[in-house]
């Protein structure tokens, strides 16, 4: 399957760092949004962290410069039209996701691999949307996707040998790790981190500890490079309890119970770094 032109579907915190990635490893990229303004943004996040990866030496001026030229944007949906893969990282709704994939399906032929960069919904679901379902597959990428090496590929009930294999492929073409999972709630990464993180607000809001003390501890005592409520922050406080509702929802264990001091932060718009404030302030 030769894969030359890739479209990002989503220009936010993921769908940049993906376009970023494809074009950083040689792949033409054209990355849609609904908006001239989140297209923008989104290029702004990809210079910015192009120059910081050359700041620290880890490309060259050229090698930025050639990143950027990859990546084309465009309000258009029928603009996927001439990629060969398609890379959803929209907003986390089902019902945005069904309209979206619906309408891709009428454009992409039918040789196309459709990916989803979705941290939490189904992907058996979502390949429901779209006519044939053994061509769809979940990449999951991690944040910062520049910065991660991990991708979970996630085969949905109909994904097919060919796709996945594929998939792996592409995933090792852009210096990442793919580790292939299955399609259940969370898949691994989530399944494991989210709880964690849950119960480091619990640790908060029973006061066990200061949010220092508890990011120190894991930080410390666990080498994770950072602790779990300033990861919460990075994530995105709305998409970690998005996350823990589909755990709970969907496993129907009370074990998953989102934590109500993380649904207070939610409510009260502290969603993390992108709102300036979390469990830590980034104001200044
Ligand atoms: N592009 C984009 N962001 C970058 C970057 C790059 N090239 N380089 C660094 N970052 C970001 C960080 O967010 C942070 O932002 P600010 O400086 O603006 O505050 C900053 O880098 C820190 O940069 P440093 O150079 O000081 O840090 P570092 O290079 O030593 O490591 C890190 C940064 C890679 C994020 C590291 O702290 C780390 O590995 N943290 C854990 C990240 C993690 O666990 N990610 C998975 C989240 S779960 C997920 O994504 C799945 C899901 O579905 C929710």
């Amino acid at each position: 399957m030769d894969v030359k032109n890739v479209a990002v579907l989503g220009a936010g915190t993921m769908g940049n760092g993906i376009a970023q990635v494809f074009s950083q490893s040689g792949f033409g990229v054209t990355m849609i949004d609904i908006d001239e303004r989140y297209l923008e943004r989104g290029m702004k996040a990809i210079e910015t962290s192009l120059g910081r990866l050359l700041k620290k030496e880890k490309i060259t001026a050229e090698a930025k410069e050639q990143a950027i030229g990859r990546i084309k944007t465009s309000i258009k949906l029928e603009d996927i039209a001439g990629s060969q893969l398609v890379v959803e990282a929209v907003f986390e709704d089902l019902a945005v996701k069904e309209e979206l994939w619906k309408r891709i399906d009428g454009i992409v032929d039918e040789n196309e691999i459709l990916a989803s960069n979705t941290s939490s919904i189904s992907i058996t679901k979502l390949a429901s949307f779209v006519k044939r379902p053994e061509r769809f597959i979940g990449m999951h990428f991690m944040n910062p996707v520049p910065m991660m090496k991990l991708v979970e590929v996630i085969r949905g009930l109909e994904t097919s040998d060919a796709i996945t294999a594929a998939t792996t492929e592409i995933c090792k073409s852009l210096g990442k790790v793919p580790v292939e999972v299955n399609d259940y709630p969370g898949f691994v990464s989530n399944r494991i981190l989210m709880p964690m993180i849950n119960e480091a607000v619990y640790c908060l809001m029973e006061g066990v500890a200061t949010r220092e003390a508890i990011d120190e501890v894991m930080k410390l005592g666990m080498a994770h490079p950072m602790g779990p409520l300033a990861l919460a922050d990075l994530i995105g406080l709305d998409v970690c309890l998005d996350i823990m509702k589909v755990l709970h929802e969907d496993l129907g264990d009370s074990k998953y119970r989102p934590c109500p001091l993380l649904r207070n932060m939610v409510a009260s718009g502290r969603l993390g770094r992108k709102a300036g404030r979390g469990f830590y302030d980034y104001t200044s």
